[in-house]
């Protein structure tokens, strides 16, 4: 009897214990064969996820009810407080007046509203549009007195304007464009018809060195083509024109085919070396694309100079770290193509564009004919024909959001600072033998190893990383928290969180483009750390120290807030899919524009070559 019942005894702790094994069994195949080598065959499919979905639909209804909300606390605040300045004060109430003091946030917000189906916000902001005059006002406090700032005025002002107006077909914001873009106008006065800096809107003078940024000079074509075609006008067309006609003249081919920084606006041609999709570059690539996709895909040159754009970058700027092996882009310096190493929050809007190009696009090397390249282009595009292209802008864009979403999912406030150093793996100097790691692991060269051994499990920086977080001791005591840094796989630069929209716009556009969940979920996080550490009893506030909860608040609300972050987290959230990237093109300020073809007659007005193809 005691026998028996210790033999049963034994049968059962034996019986229990081969359940036991055989779930941790099945546990570790699922995660071998969901994460593990196997993966990874060639198929652009969803890496798996961290986080994982299963929020229902009528949950995803009351998030973008909440992100409308906010919007109309924001919105709220401005109007109270601060209209018609340009901004509000989030902390004190008090006004800025930093972009023209015509109410840039207003301008900035039109869309928005439409969008979210504000129209009473709509309707009391059209008198104030009405009523601007777009001359200089004594207002303005910065240094920006008595002229109006070319490209800001044109992608939020003008961008805001023509947006509202494609969404709206209200004619008064038509006619308030054209004035805009006609008293605008006299900056592309220049010998090579690059705009100038500023513009004295009430006299036509302009100011600003003799020398342009990329960004700034090459990321108004939109805007003046869409005027232009709204308008009927051939001079504003002709405006956007001569932009893309310096753009396809340059020889670039010492800089790997890509746009360098700053250009003289006498000759049109490039000035400096350094090659960058961060600050004073981004959106003149982005407008690449753009120009393309807006123009129902009519000037392949457009589409030309985007592809050797993105070959440079995706085989010189774009390395891993050694923590993590997390993905970044960063910027080189010719001729020796060194890198920096640093990584920009607005550089986050890159893979948004990668996933763009690729959903639309069929991407192909195709387009450039071998013979026309240099040395250094012919190198990325020898390496590229090992690929296909259209699946390596996707992995690109997957990998690159994801290191964009870590650094907020790694910081205590949720939020991401400005800018970090990576700590980059040790890797092949561009021009050398020696392994060194201040040339560090170029992207392209892991993906040749990956490549050449077989394409086993997931290509090099893409795929889902954990977050690493310091803990409350670590966050006290800078020795625990620089030995921890390690693991982060970079260092921050700089502390503060402005608000910006750049990962939200790449989060949004990889769950456009991929309809995975989980960028929606990384998303709501995102805007959960908005609502946390920004909200102020008048509106939204950027961050001065991402690295404590709550946040440390500064005492600004950028107009892009309400035109771009806000709005990305928005279309997000919403269930139908309000702006579908097959009919519409956001402008660099998040301002979509229509996709059009142009008719016979307007080829024929503007001067405009029959596509080729
Ligand atoms: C700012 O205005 C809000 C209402 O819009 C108010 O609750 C808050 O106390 C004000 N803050 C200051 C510093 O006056
Ligand atoms: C561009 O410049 C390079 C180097 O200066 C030169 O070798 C090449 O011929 C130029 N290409 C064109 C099309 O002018």
């Amino acid at each position: 009897m005691l026998t028996s019942v210790r033999d049963t005894l034994m049968r059962r702790v034996t019986q229990r214990q081969l359940i036991y094994a055989a779930v941790v069994f099945f546990v570790i195949c699922t995660l071998y064969f969901a994460a593990g080598p196997s993966r990874g065959t060639g198929r652009w499919d969803v890496s798996p996820s961290l986080l994982g979905s299963d929020t229902p639909p009528e949950v995803w209804k009351a998030r973008a009810e909440q992100v409308k909300q906010a919007f109309r606390h924001a919105y709220g605040g401005y109007e109270r407080h601060a209209i018609p300045h340009d901004e509000l004060r989030p902390l004190t109430n008090l006004t800025k007046d930093n972009f023209n003091g015509w109410g840039v946030t207003l301008f900035d917000s039109l869309d928005t509203m439409i969008l979210m189906g504000l129209n009473d916000e709509f309707a009391r902001a059209l008198p104030i549009v009405e009523q601007a005059d777009f001359i200089p006002s004594p207002h303005v406090t910065n240094s920006h007195r008595g002229y109006a700032p070319f490209f800001e005025t044109v992608i939020r002002y003008l961008g805001g304007l023509l947006s509202a107006y494609a969404l709206s077909r209200e004619p008064l914001l038509l006619q308030r464009a054209d004035d805009l873009g006609r008293l605008l106008s006299p900056a592309f006065n220049t010998p090579s018809g690059f705009p100038a800096f500023g513009v004295n809107t009430a006299n036509g003078e302009t100011v600003g060195p003799t020398v342009g940024i990329l960004a700034e000079i090459a990321s108004c074509q939109m805007e003046y083509t869409y005027l232009a075609l709204a308008t009927g006008k051939k001079a504003h067309f002709d405006k956007a024109e001569g932009v893309m006609n310096n753009l396809r003249r340059a020889n670039v081919s010492t800089r790997g085919g890509m746009f360098p920084r700053r250009w003289s606006l006498q000759s049109g041609r490039p000035t400096d070396d350094v090659l960058s999709v961060g600050a004073a570059a981004d959106s003149a690539h982005e407008y690449l694309l753009k120009m393309y996709l807006m123009t129902a895909q009519s000037d392949k040159s457009s589409y030309e100079m985007y592809i050797r754009t993105t070959n440079h970058i995706l085989t010189n700027l774009m390395y891993l770290t050694d923590a993590r092996e997390l993905l970044y882009v960063t910027d080189v310096a010719t001729p020796t193509f060194s890198p920096s190493h640093r990584f920009e929050h607005l550089s986050c809007f890159l893979p948004g564009l990668l996933a763009l190009g690729a959903d639309q696009l069929d991407l192909s090397l195709d387009v450039l004919d071998p013979r026309t390249l240099g040395d250094e282009e012919r190198r990325s595009y020898e390496l590229l024909k090992h690929y296909d292209l259209r699946q390596l802008h996707r992995w690109a864009a997957e990998g690159l959001t994801t290191a964009c979403y870590l650094m907020y999912a790694d910081q205590p406030s949720g939020l991401a600072p400005d800018e970090v150093q990576m700590q980059p793996a040790p890797g092949f100097p561009p021009r050398g033998r020696q392994r060194n790691r201040v040339g560090g692991k170029r992207w392209i060269d892991a993906m040749e190893e990956w490549r050449k051994y077989g394409r086993r499990g997931a290509p090099p920086g893409v795929g889902d990383r954990r977050p690493v977080q310091f803990t409350d001791q670590e966050q006290k005591n800078m020795k625990l928290r620089s030995a921890r840094t390690n693991e982060r796989g970079y260092s921050l630069k700089r502390t503060d969180y402005l608000l910006r929209p750049e990962t939200l716009e790449s989060i949004y556009l990889m769950y456009r483009t991929t309809g995975d969940p989980v960028w929606r979920e990384r998303g709501w996080q995102i805007f959960e750390a908005l609502e946390r550490e920004c909200k102020t009893p008048s509106g939204y506030a950027s961050i001065e120290n991402v690295l404590r909860s709550p946040a440390p608040q500064a005492d600004d609300m950028p107009s892009y807030f309400l035109a771009e972050t806000l709005k990305y987290l928005y279309l997000m959230f919403h269930e139908r899919d309000l702006v579908p990237l097959d009919r519409w093109v956001f402008n660099t300020e998040a301002h979509p524009l229509p996709v059009f073809t142009w008719s016979a007659w307007e080829r024929s007005k503007f001067g405009i070559p029959e596509p080729s193809s």
